[in-house]
């Protein structure tokens, strides 16, 4: 994983995101770990950097999943199809703002502790590093993410819900809302089968799948803007869930 290459893509994607504040947005992300943090204990991505590529993983997953839609204001945007009709259509900015900070609840989330292991070419015994929760903002998971990102920019309703319910039935605290939620906002169930791609069937522990590695800074996913200007200034139950 190029660590580098991912946090200039995801400055890049985020960059294109006119709203205020989103300056102030980036410069909470470089201050906390967002860039260094794993994506899980053990699940998916439970490597340095994990929580950077699964943002942008989601962030590709989810484009896979819609349909470009040029006519959608203001400046383009994306189909939701069922059944081969268009269900619901999203702007550009929500698609990059629910896809690459859904999970930023998982900033000062994660600490490094040790245990013992044994190597398996010397036979001995050792400690090794892993990860472990340890939770500095306890306040849930998706609502956690939208009141981070509500601290500095403004949240569409759709942006909000998608981010708030973005974990589906995996949370079984509400359904009846998240029920209610998805019949009103589609972009939710959007997410979450995004998420849901990209935990189980584009990423491994240490790095993304074989067939998901992108050799380009810059994937092909992200093409049509590719050439756009960069910024310049430049609970336990979640967790067994995995997204
Ligand atoms: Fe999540
Ligand atoms: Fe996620």
């Amino acid at each position: 994983m190029d660590r580098q290459a991912l946090i200039n893509r995801f400055e890049a994607e985020l960059g294109k995101v006119q709203r205020p504040g989103v300056d102030k947005l980036l410069e909470y992300i470089r201050r906390s770990d967002f860039y260094t943090a794993p994506a899980s204990t053990k699940y998916h991505l439970s490597c340095e950097g994990g929580l950077l590529q699964h943002s942008l993983n989601v962030l590709d997953a989810l484009r896979g999943i819609l349909v470009r839609n040029n006519d959608c204001p203001p400046h383009g945007g994306w189909d939701y199809m069922v059944a081969g009709r268009t269900l619901d259509n999203f702007p550009d900015e929500s698609v990059t703002i629910v896809a690459l900070l859904h999970d930023i609840c998982k900033t000062y989330f994660y600490t490094v502790g040790t245990r013992n292991a044994k190597n398996e070419k010397t036979g001995k015994w050792e400690k090794v590093p892993y990860y472990t929760v340890q939770d500095k903002m306890p306040l849930g998971h998706g609502a956690k993410s939208a009141m981070i990102i509500k601290q500095y920019i403004e949240l569409t309703t759709p942006e909000m819900y998608a981010i708030w319910w973005h974990m589906g039935y995996t949370d079984t605290s509400d359904t009846l809302s998240l029920t209610n939620a998805i019949e009103a906002y589609p972009v939710i169930w959007a997410l979450h089968t995004a998420d849901m791609m990209a935990s189980h069937m584009m990423e491994a522990e240490g790095g993304n799948k074989d067939r998901f590695l992108a050799p380009d800074p810059v994937p092909a996913s992200a093409g049509q803007w590719a050439d756009s200007p960069t910024m310049s200034d430049g609970s336990e139950f979640m967790e067994a869930a995995a997204l």
